[in-house]
């Protein structure tokens, strides 16, 4: 239906949500999702295929980034003045169908909700220092409550000694994945050179600061730190960090890990909306003796799902995304398997 002369009405409509729907940041920007409509709801669908095999084995981002599209799709659905009406995980025999999503009644879009579609494409990750400006406290606190609503908690550090371990946990990760050379290879197989035209992976454009500028390590996507092990960054920012947050969810199930994702474009489109942007440091996730360390951090001792960092910053690098037909195949069949590991 993508390649449609002349598209029905509903057709249009599903182009439109889906287009918002991809702006969502995903691990690596693998976009490991599928969408497709079936009596005018639209289906959308995890694509294990694209899930990275080293650092989400189980599909835990993999869950989290569809869960930031389907925030998206919601949201565009809100915009057209319309309440989405989501059935979560439809069909027990498909488990790579993650939602479906029917037209809900009308209904007039909110100012909060505006200003979030309108911050859909301007949302970008930031990799490197903030500018000096802090989040304000009354922002901060409506990015807990946007988390809240999707049953997610934020947990912000703004104790020094809680960042200073957050700080030497991510170094750790980081330092793990610099050492071992499986972990680098999945990394440079989403790395793309400057000017590269493809459209998934983390271009160069994206990562021109050392991943060590800020007390959180960074991914070394343009390796570096392969390169020169010793390769120090000339100048560093640590005050210029930004607000550390954590996401942590009660369980550790799938549904909490879609929960996370919409919670997570939640606060960033918030962000977004109010002249902010996020860095992400995921790599404790990976390793289950440095999740537990993160875990210790949250008070309640929720199960952490993201580890970010929200600042300001004047200037954003566009990543690129796969064209409509790619992830919304034009026979709209359920995409048989999806490379789902069950
Ligand atoms: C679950 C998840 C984990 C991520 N982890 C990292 C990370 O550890 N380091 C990083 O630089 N970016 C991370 N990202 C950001 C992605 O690289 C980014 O969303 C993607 O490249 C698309 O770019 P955009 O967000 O600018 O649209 C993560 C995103 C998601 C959804």
């Amino acid at each position: 239906m993508t390649a449609e002369r002349n598209p029905s009405p509903h057709a249009r409509a599903a182009h439109h949500l889906v287009r918002a729907a991809v702006l969502a940041p995903s691990l690596h920007n693998s976009q490991p999702w599928l969408f497709a409509c079936s009596d005018g709801a639209l289906l959308l669908y995890a694509d294990y295929r694209r899930r990275l095999q080293l650092c989400d084995p189980y599909g835990r981002q993999l869950m989290i980034s569809c869960g930031a599209a389907l925030f998206n799709l919601r949201l565009a659905m809100r915009h057209l003045g319309f309440r989405p009406v989501i059935h979560l995980f439809p069909d027990v025999g498909t488990p790579w169908l993650l939602a479906r999503v029917e037209w809900g009644a009308y209904a007039r879009v909110t100012p909060d909700a505006e200003l979030m579609h309108q911050a859909l494409r301007r949302r970008h990750t930031h990799r490197g220092p903030f500018s000096a400006a802090r989040v304000p406290t009354s922002l901060m606190e409506a990015f807990a409550r946007h988390a809240h609503a999707e049953g997610v908690q934020l947990v912000a550090l703004e104790d020094t000694a809680a960042r200073g371990r957050l700080s030497r946990i991510v170094h750790e990760a980081e330092a793990r994945e610099r050492r071992v050379p499986g972990f680098g290879a999945e990394l440079l197989r989403w790395a793309r050179p400057f000017g590269d035209d493809r459209g998934d992976g983390v271009p160069a454009e994206a990562c021109v600061f050392h991943p060590d500028c800020v007390a959180l390590a960074g991914r070394d996507f343009t390796g570096l730190t392969r390169r020169r092990a010793t390769a120090r960054p000339r100048e560093t920012w640590p005050a210029r960090t930004g607000l550390v947050v954590v996401l942590a969810t009660p369980h550790d199930t799938r549904q909490d890990w879609l929960r996370t994702g919409q919670a997570l474009q939640r606060v960033l489109l918030c962000a977004a909306g109010h002249g902010f942007t996020a860095g992400f440091h995921t790599q404790p996730l990976e390793f289950a003796d440095l999740r537990a360390l993160v875990r210790s951090l949250t008070p309640s001792g929720q199960h952490p799902q993201m580890v970010l960092r929200l600042g300001r910053i004047d200037w954003q690098v566009r990543t690129p995304r796969r064209s409509l037909a790619e992830v919304l195949p034009r026979d709209g069949a359920a995409p048989a398997g999806a490379g789902h590991p069950a």
